[in-house]
């Protein structure tokens, strides 16, 4: 391939601009031309493009978000807007592309390479829900993001023998949730994977723990389980006798430098990602898995599932006791 480009798209992810920079110079390195694709499917739809070159990804490894910018792109998902996108990459010679994003963008890397243009996706997404990977690049970063602000959060929370219930970000997938609870010793968590009922796993569980002297309480909620937290600490605050605030930590949790995790493994995909390109295979998704890198059929990867661990689980219920 002489030309390819890239793109960030759906949700933005600390360590998307690692995997920008890893592209853009593996490509330059080995004489290969690489567009870096504005505002991601619309972009592509648009011929929205920038000639990128070594120092055009030069001090971006440390910052969040996305020099490319992101969208979700609902014409994309029309025959049309995909049809567009097709003829804009042939236009402009691009013979290859490789997308950063979640499963949305991923599927919609699958549907352009069955028309003729190879793409490789790299899963970037902070919510850590792409099946075929236990990691996914901005994950670390905002594990990390939520523990220091659920941190905060204790301290006030102790001081005043308080409830504090907390959700997290999530959107189908209790990753960040589960993880952050365990990292911050949360007496409850709440995730869409684990069916649950608020008096036994919440309201009993806080009276266990108060009459083992247990004053102040975490309760985190993942997003995806659709509970009121404000609702909820209220009902907590009626039936334990122990005041409650609720704090939802929305967009904080997505912006921020990398950790060198996300930093590392960006890095690594997105190198990978320019070699298989360069070996003219496309349509797949580039994994991680127990710190290897390897890759999947994006087909495959979309149909594959992933559960939550049941140990984890079992563990973080057992210790926050
Ligand atoms: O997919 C990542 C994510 O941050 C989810 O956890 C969250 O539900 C969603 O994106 C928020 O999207 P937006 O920024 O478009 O509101």
């Amino acid at each position: 391939m002489k030309t390819i480009a890239v793109l960030t798209s759906g949700g933005d992810a600390p360590g998307m601009n690692a995997a920008v920079r890893a592209v853009v110079r593996t490509a330059c390195e080995n004489g290969i031309k690489v567009y870096g694709v504005i505002r991601g499917y619309n972009g592509l739809i648009n011929g929205d493009f920038i000639e990128m070159d070594l120092r055009s990804v030069s001090d971006i490894i440390n910052r969040g978000g996305t020099i490319l910018y992101t969208a979700r792109c609902a014409e994309f998902a029309t025959e049309e807007g995909m049809r567009r996108a097709v003829r804009t990459c042939q236009e402009w010679g691009i013979e290859g592309v490789v997308v950063i994003g979640g499963d949305g963008s991923f599927r919609g890397a699958r549907d352009l390479s069955e028309r003729g243009i190879p793409c490789v996706g790299i899963p970037g997404t902070i919510d850590n829900d792409i099946a075929c990977c236990d990691y996914t690049i901005g994950y670390d970063t905002c594990l990390n993001t939520i523990m220091e602000l659920v941190d905060r959060i204790r301290d006030t929370t102790e001081s005043h023998d308080r409830c504090s219930v907390i959700e997290v970000m999530g959107r189908r997938a209790g990753y960040l949730a589960l993880n952050s609870g365990i990292a911050c010793g949360a007496t409850a968590i709440l995730i869409p994977e684990v069916p649950f009922d608020i008096e036994k796993h919440v309201i009993e569980r806080m009276k266990k723990t108060q009459r083992a002297d247990k004053k102040h309480f975490i309760i985190l909620c993942a997003e995806g389980v659709g509970v009121d937290v404000k609702a909820l600490a209220a009902e907590i605050e009626a039936k334990t006798g122990v005041e409650s605030r609720a704090t939802i930590l929305g967009h904080t949790q997505r912006g921020g430098y990398p950790t060198a995790k996300d930093r590392i493994m960006a890095t690594r995909m997105g190198n990978y990602a320019v070699k298989l390109l360069m070996q003219d295979i496309g349509n797949r998704v580039v994994a991680a898995q127990k710190e290897e890198v390897l890759d999947y059929d994006i087909f495959e990867a979309l149909n594959m599932k992933k559960n939550i661990d049941m140990n984890l689980y079992n563990v973080a219920h057992e210790v926050s006791i």
